[in-house]
């Protein structure tokens, strides 16, 4: 993202980062974070905001609350914290222009395994969107999303041809917070191949994806296959010590 912008938005992301690097490289465990009114003055947002981020390194265990003492960094590693971003973040991070393609959305109820997946009922309806998505026009990756209505009443409706992440956060006041994914080889299928300009049977990445909202919901289910000869997985991690 541009450093010439400076929203609420991107100050709360400075204050994450911010945040972030001192546990990661200033602060020892046990040692303390700089006061809410501090950190709020700091970065000009308001306290509540800082709540909020801080909120939220309590959640992942980063930092612990003593009442009346302050927020103390904890014992667990910092690498444990991956970012969780869109497809349209991850191309844009490496230089490159995201773009959708839409195959087809509809509602369908849920079924059994994506309900199962999504902790709602097969008889549950869920907006199915597939896409391919594409970096600087080149597909990269077939995406099926499934979003429970309950959670997007008239996602139907909304622009499908950029970042569904944004469509949740704008029009739906979603804040995505964490999601639980695994990634796995595989092959692509005849269609899945077509669609993905490649040969039949060409080896792949399969990433799938439960996101969760601020209130624990599970927002979306999504299988995204991202062709092996175009995409690698790539993640910085710590020795913990
Ligand atoms: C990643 C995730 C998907 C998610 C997508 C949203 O690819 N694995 O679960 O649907 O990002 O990307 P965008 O907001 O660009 O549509």
């Amino acid at each position: 993202m541009s450093k010439l912008e400076a929203p609420q938005e991107t100050k709360t992301g400075q204050l994450r980062a911010h945040l972030l690097a001192l546990i990661d490289r200033e602060l020892q465990p046990g040692e303390k974070l700089p006061t809410e009114r501090d950190l709020a003055e700091q970065f000009g947002v308001s306290r509540l905001t800082v709540r909020r981020a801080v909120d939220r390194l309590e959640t992942d265990q980063l930092v612990y609350r003593v009442q009346g003492a302050g927020t103390f960094v904890s014992h667990k590693s910092i690498a444990k914290t991956i970012e969780l971003t869109s497809f349209s973040e991850d191309m844009r991070s490496r230089g490159l222009e995201p773009g959708s393609r839409l195959i087809d959305a509809a509602q369908v109820p849920a079924g059994a395994r994506v309900g199962f997946a999504l902790g709602i009922s097969p008889a549950d309806p869920v907006v199915r969107i597939r896409r391919v998505r594409t970096a600087n026009g080149t597909p990269m990756c077939l995406e099926h999303s499934y979003v429970p209505i309950a959670i997007a009443p008239g996602l139907l409706d909304q622009p499908m041809d950029g970042s569904l992440y944004d469509v949740l956060e704008r029009a739906y006041k979603i804040r995505l917070e964490r999601a639980d994914q695994s990634i796995k080889a595989t092959v692509l299928e005849l269609e899945e191949a077509e669609l993905l300009a490649v040969r039949p049977l060409a080896p792949a990445l399969l990433v799938e994806r439960v996101t969760y909202d601020q209130r624990g919901r599970a927002a979306e289910l999504a299988k995204s296959i991202y062709r092996g000869d175009r995409y690698s997985y790539e993640i910085t991690i710590h020795r913990e010590g």
